[in-house]
């Protein structure tokens, strides 16, 4: 069987727990207890394929150093941001620039989650403006809510995973 290592990164408070969560156990955590680091293990069956994939669920708040270590450890990246908080998305390539310089030569590969979805009346970012982001970073682009699970948390986290086995 396959393992794929996937790394969840993100500003603090964004939703990077809530959507790991939603997509482990349908479930939706309201309190916020900020992460020190969670990893989890999923056995998933990617096109008649036993996956064993272990997330690594990072802190908004980790400094430098955790974070290269965990960019490192990855085989695929979600790069999650809030639709409600402009600057979550403004830290979004700064990320991705740090990614493709643990990596490289090698190519990373991404994929771009906006989260709240369901708060639309508090909305400070377009879906077009993810849109358009995601097609600069080459790479998936989800828009959805680790709250009502609408758009496909589930399908950003298997997708990834299938990306990553075809590499
Ligand atoms: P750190 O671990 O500190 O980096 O934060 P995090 O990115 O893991 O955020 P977390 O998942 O803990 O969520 C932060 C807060 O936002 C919590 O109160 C969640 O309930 C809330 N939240 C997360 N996702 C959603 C969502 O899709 N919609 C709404 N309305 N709230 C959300
Ligand atoms: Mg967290």
């Amino acid at each position: 069987s396959a393992e794929v290592k996937l790394a969840v990164f993100g500003k603090a408070g964004v939703g990077k727990s809530a959507l790991v969560v939603r997509f482990l156990t349908k479930r939706f955590i309201w309190e916020y207890d900020p992460t020190l680091e969670s990893t989890y293990r999923h056995q998933a069956n990617i096109d008649d394929e036993v996956v064993n994939m272990e997330i690594l669920d990072t802190a908004g708040q980790e400094d430098m150093l955790q974070r290269e270590g965990h960019v490192r450890w990855g085989d695929g990246f979600i790069i999650v941001y809030d639709i409600t908080d402009r600057g979550s998305f403004e830290e979004v390539p700064p990320l991705k620039g740090l990614l493709d310089e643990v990596k490289k030569p090698k190519s990373v590969i991404l994929a771009l989650v906006a989260n709240k979805a369901d708060l639309e009346h508090a909305r400070q970012v377009s879906t077009e403006e993810g849109e358009r982001l995601a097609a600069e970073l080459a790479c998936a682009f989800y828009e959805c809510s680790a709250c009502t699970g609408e758009g496909c948390v589930s399908e950003a986290f298997l997708e990834l995973c299938r990306e990553v086995r075809r590499r």
